[in-house]
Formats: structure tokens, sequence, C-alpha cells
């Protein structure tokens, strides 16, 4: 079916076969990724957009639905560069952790102001139902929808636009086009990325086949990227909501890599330029995660041997890596990575069962690094502190992403909203 619909202001023309859904349609045919894929069965509202002024779990919505309709992601709140009520109001309140769940309250919530001017708890619960936060910010998110019904009346406190990623110095922004586990040839990697090499773990990819013909992301899915400026940055579609995740990926891809404990930058659950994940899991990231990630940074060590080898005119197995330098014999000659990937720009898809480095042979993941100078923590501190009392919230009834009613939120048990289909 070929039909035209507005997206966030701008007419779009798609063709849709039957039984896809409109998130199927905004994310993978029009790049737009604010709405996430959670549950996929309208239990969450991760995926919740607008049709008109009404929320509905894209997920769930037939593509064909939007039809003539304008529709409405979380890109599109804002309005002449300033923020949308909603959208300033989470800020203000702090009222996300990984921040996967966002974009669909933030629509869902526009979508309620939009209706009732200033919504009771008991109202915002039973209205908002449908949304679910996996890390448990229950609290901070009333907090948030009723500050957005102020400001909702007060257009005059509300603030410019954030400058985005994408817009901001740095090398990892956002393709601009589609996301990268869409991306259809290598380069797009390198529209953001320094000269390099990107190793590429894909779930549903073939090792050893032509680099990047069609979709890419999964949970399974990782990359990692050697800059020939000394970066090292590794892709994974979990997200880091206090577990020290961040830390434990970074230190494996570093031990894998054979580059110094710290020096890798870990990017996370971005879903423009990461793998796409299914949610946050927390308590899966590391056995999910790890595997890709170790793999794809064990073949990037392999490839950079094999490319010291070449250049030496040396068997790779005579050469030692370590500390991001390539070895020859009694250490000469020697090649660090930058040197090594100057003026390369190279994908490689490598499988995930590859070799890796045993854990009994690691040289520093899985020791202690010591608090870095000055470092303390606290309760308060912490960016691991849990929302609210971990004996009130953190157990499994709270925290499934399901319709059960969070234990430590405000808002009491509701019925689910009502599916638009
Ligand atoms: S992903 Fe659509 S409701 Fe969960
Ligand atoms: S902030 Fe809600 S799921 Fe993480």
């Amino acid at each position: 079916m070929h039909f035209t619909f507005t997206v966030n202001g701008t007419e779009r023309q798609v063709t849709a076969g039957d039984g896809r859904s409109l998130l199927d349609v905004l994310r993978e045919d029009l790049g737009i990724t604010g709405p996430k894929l959670g549950c996929g069965e309208g239990a969450c509202g991760a995926c919740t957009v607008l049709i008109g002024r009404r929320a509905v779990t894209s997920c769930i919505t037939p593509a064909a639905e939007a039809a003539g309709q304008r529709v409405t992601t979380v890109e599109g709140l804002a309005e002449d560069g300033v923020l949308h009520p909603v959208q300033q109001a989470w800020l203000e309140q702090g009222a996300m952790q990984c921040g996967y769940c966002t974009p669909g309250w933030l629509t869902a919530t526009a979508a309620l102001l939009n209706r009732v001017t200033r919504p009771d708890d008991a109202r915002i619960a039973a209205e908002l139902s449908g949304n679910v936060c996996r890390c448990c910010t229950y609290p901070r998110i009333l907090r948030a929808v009723r500050r957005a019904a102020e400001l909702m009346e007060q257009p005059e406190l509300l603030e410019p636009v954030p400058p985005t990623a994408s817009g901001s110095p740095g090398p990892v922004g956002g393709t601009g086009a589609l996301p990268w586990d869409q991306a259809r040839d290598a380069a797009s990697f390198f529209e953001q990325l320094p000269d390099g090499l990107v190793t590429v773990v894909a779930e549903d990819a073939e090792a050893g086949a032509e680099a990047v013909p069609g979709r890419w992301g999964g949970p399974d899915d990782a990359w990692v990227h050697v800059g020939a400026d000394g970066s090292v940055t590794a892709f994974t579609g979990k997200v880091e909501a206090g577990q020290g995740t961040r830390t434990a990926l970074g230190a494996l891809v570093a031990e894998e890599l054979a580059v110094p404990p710290g020096s890798v930058r870990v990017v996370m659950g971005n879903t423009d330029v990461s793998p796409f994940d299914l949610g946050t899991f927390g308590s899966r990231s590391m056995p999910y995660a790890a595997p890709p990630l170790r793999a794809a940074a064990a073949a990037a060590r392999e490839l950079l041997r094999e490319a010291a080898a070449q250049r030496f005119g040396l068997p790779a197995a005579d050469l030692t890596v370590a500390g991001g330098i390539v070895a020859g014999p009694d250490g000469a000659p020697s090649a660090a990575y930058p040197e090594l990937l100057a003026g390369v720009r190279r994908v490689e898809r490598v499988p995930v069962d590859g070799p890796v480095t045993p854990p009994a042979d690691w040289r520093s993941a899985g020791r202690p690094r010591g608090r870095p100078a000055g470092a303390t923590w606290s309760p308060a501190s912490s960016a691991s502190r849990p929302t609210c009392a971990p004996t009130a919230c953190c157990t499994a009834a709270c925290c499934a992403p399901r319709r059960s009613a969070p234990r430590c939120a405000a808002p009491t048990p509701r019925p689910p909203r009502p599916c638009p289909a």
C-alpha cells in the first residue's frame, strides 16, 4: 500500500505492506528513532506517538492507519526552537535514568495535557497507565507531569531547545540519514567517525560478507571502532542505568583490544548510532552485550596484528600486541594502532563466536583499578543510587515491563490503556 502522511510537519510518502506497523515505518523507512520498540505488543508505551492529538502505541498500530494523518513523534514536539512543556518538565525534574522509555512518556503526556488542563494524580496515573519505566523513575515522572501541566499555562517560561548531539562537536552524533544498523554502505560509519577500522558483529549477517547491505541491528549485535586518531569506541544497544555496565563493557573491550583500561569510550543505547536493542533489560546487559563486544574487539586486534605483519614482512604469529602497540620479536619493529590505521577506512563483519581471551589470561579486566584520586562515594551522590528505596522499588514486580503497577510510584494500580487498534 502506498500512502502519504505528515510526520513532524513534513509530508512523507511510504509504501507499507500489510502487517507493517507504524513503528516499523517510522524507524526503518523514515529513520525516525525517537519512538522505541519495547514490548512490541502495546503494553509498555515506549513506542507512543501522536496521530493527530491521540496517543497511540505505534508498535501495534497498522502503518496504514496513519494514511493522510498528522503524526508527531518526540522529535516533533518542540516548536519554533522552543521546548515543549513536557520536554522542559522532564529535564527540570530529571525524570529519566536510561531514557529508553522517555519518548513514549513525553508523547503520551503531551496528549494527556492537550485534553486535560490540570490532571490530578489519580487522573495522571489512570491516563498514563500504558507507559512503563523499567528504571522505576515513577516519582520523578509524576513530578514532571505536574510541572508540565504548569508549563502548559506559562509558555513564557519555556526555554530554547538545547543543541542536539548531532549538532554539537564530537565524532558520534548521528548519521543524519538512517541509523547505522540500517546503513547501506560502510561509508556511513565514516560520516561520523575518524578514519580507522570498524569491526561489526551482526547476528543476522554472515561473517566476511560484503559490508553492510541491509539491516544489522539486534540485541546481540555490536561494533567497535579503532580510530586513526587513537580513539577506541564501542557501540552497544545496552544502556547504563547505574549498574556499572558501561565500565565493565569498556574493560572487556580494552582487554581484547589490548589497549589501556579506561581508554575505551562506550556508546550505549543511542538508537541512531548503536545496534538496536529491545529495551533495557539490565539483568541481561552483560550476558547479551559482552560476547559481541568482546568478539568485535578481539577481531579488531587480530586485524591490526595482520596489518602490522604485512607491514613488517613478518608472520603475524611472531608479533605481540599490548598497550595499543603491535611489536615484532624483541619489541622491534613496532607500530601503534594509529600508525596502522592512517588513511584507512575499513569495515569488517566478524563472527560472534570468534576466539577471545580466556579470563584466566586477562591482564586488566576483572582487576581492581582503584578509585580515581579525590573520588568519593555516598548514597546521595552516586549515579547508581536507585530512584527510590530498594526495598520498596527494585523488585521484580516493580521493574517488570508489563502492566504490573509500580510499588514505589504514587500512581495506583490501574488498567492498561485501550489499544487504539
Ligand atoms: S513497544 Fe509499543 S507498547 Fe511496548
Ligand atoms: S528511564 Fe524509564 S526505562 Fe529507563
